[in-house]
């Protein structure tokens, strides 16, 4: 709804605007928010998160189901992490499927690490649950939100949920509003540099209710499409195919998903056991980045200053890489109130965000059929295959990058 300047509602009844202070004002109230603000709490720090999206919506968001071994500690050390425990499954390894057969990349014999098989929604309704129970101001369902004098005296204001106007002053705005963030386009065009690369396939993602197939995720290069079998529980399947950007789901039948899906992996000698399928949905594919992380007192986290191409399951690990380092630097900030820290933020950050960026665009250049592909790269990127599973070095490498490089 629009509002006038002074936040009236154009329509309805008028409201005079709020005014209130805080530390820091987050933009966006998804898992890697709520993370920040829990973490900030920790340390003694105020803030406020608001976001677009109700708390059902964000809920009832279907992403990805893979935390890499530092994104459960994070949960573990500070205290939201029974239900990960508990209902997770701990993962040592995933299948590399090409060629007509299979190869394990075994975690914890090359590195000594693990995943944990746990969907995003589980550690947003976590986190969500945490800061509700501590009395965490998290607005959820908000309108009109706009963010001004980043450079000087933050100022957020947006419509809550029942048509109240606010106006938040804070020392500092975090802009962990996702892919289409609206704070990483408030910095000025000479400010940052934006990369991206876009991809010339999707993702078509279900939901099937069915025992799981295999005891690990399996990664399934054929010249029939990419297929990803993961897992929810015992009952329930995820499973993704490569298709077309453009394709509709809604047009799919369950007989033509799962001949689909069975051609793919039966490739490589996999049969799926199938069930009725439960959700149906394209992702698409993109690489992005905006640096620097931070301008005057905004700083970026998440899918707002970078996205990354689901294969190999980073967005969520590093959002969660990123507010662990931000809640560090950003308490020297506030208790100081100098802006120096937000810069390491964006290095320290910026440092694991790049190596995301390969390995992402990595599993997937490697995995995926590449339209207009000449031969020579269909046998190119089977040697690649060949030479990654077939070597000590090179699985290590795999199976650092999938579980995770070490916080720093
Ligand atoms: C899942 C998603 C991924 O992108 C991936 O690489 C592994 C698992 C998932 O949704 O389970």
């Amino acid at each position: 709804m629009a509002v006038d300047p002074v936040g009236r509602r154009q329509s309805g009844m008028p409201s005079t605007p709020v005014s209130t202070k805080t530390q820091v004002a987050v933009v966006g109230a998804g898992p890697a928010a709520l993370m920040l603000t829990h973490l900030l709490a920790r340390a003694g720090i105020e803030s406020v998160a608001i976001d677009l999206r109700s708390r059902q919506e964000i809920e009832e968001t279907h992403r990805a189901g893979i935390l890499e071994q530092d994104s459960v500690d994070l949960l573990v050390d500070t205290g939201v992490s029974e239900r990960v425990l508990r209902d997770g499954y701990r993962h040592d390894g995933i299948e590399l499927a090409f060629g007509g057969g299979s190869h394990r990349i075994d975690f914890q014999g090359l590195v000594g690490a693990a995943t944990q098989l746990y969907p995003q929604t589980d550690v947003f309704i976590d986190l969500a649950d945490a800061r509700e129970r501590d009395g965490g101001d998290v607005r959820f369902g908000v309108t009109d939100v706009s963010v001004d004098d980043l450079t000087d005296s933050p100022v957020v204001r947006f419509i809550d949920s029942n048509g109240q106007g606010h106006q938040v002053r804070a020392d500092f705005v975090v802009g962990a509003d996702g892919s289409r963030s609206l704070c990483r386009r408030t910095v000025p065009k000479a400010e940052r540099q934006q990369y991206f690369r876009e991809y010339p396939f999707a993702w078509f993602g279900i939901l099937a209710e069915a025992p799981p197939s295999a005891p690990e995720l399996i990664y399934s290069h054929s010249p029939h499409g990419f297929a990803l079998i993961s897992q929810r529980t015992e009952t329930l399947q995820r499973m993704y195919f490569q298709c077309d950007p453009t394709e509709d789901a809604r047009t799919w039948s369950d007989d033509r998903i799962w001949e689909r899906l069975q051609t793919s992996v039966g490739a490589n000698g996999y049969t799926l056991k199938e069930g009725a399928i439960t959700s149906r949905t394209v992702l698409p594919f993109r690489s992005f980045v905006q640096e620097p992380m931070h301008h005057g007192r905004l700083v970026l986290a998440g899918d707002a200053a970078h996205t990354v191409p689901p294969t190999g399951a980073k967005g969520l690990n590093l959002a969660l890489a990123d507010v662990r380092v931000l809640a560090e630097e950003l308490e020297r900030a506030v208790t100081q109130d100098d802006l120096a820290p937000l810069a390491t933020y964006s290095k320290r950050a910026l440092a694991r965000v790049w190596k995301a960026q390969h390995f992402s665009y990595r599993m997937t250049t490697m995995l995926h059929t590449l339209p207009h592909a000449t031969p020579f790269d269909v046998r190119r990127q089977e040697g690649e295959l060949a030479a990654l599973t077939g070597s000590v070095a090179g699985s290590t490498y795999l199976a650092e990058a999938y579980t995770g490089w070490p916080a720093r």
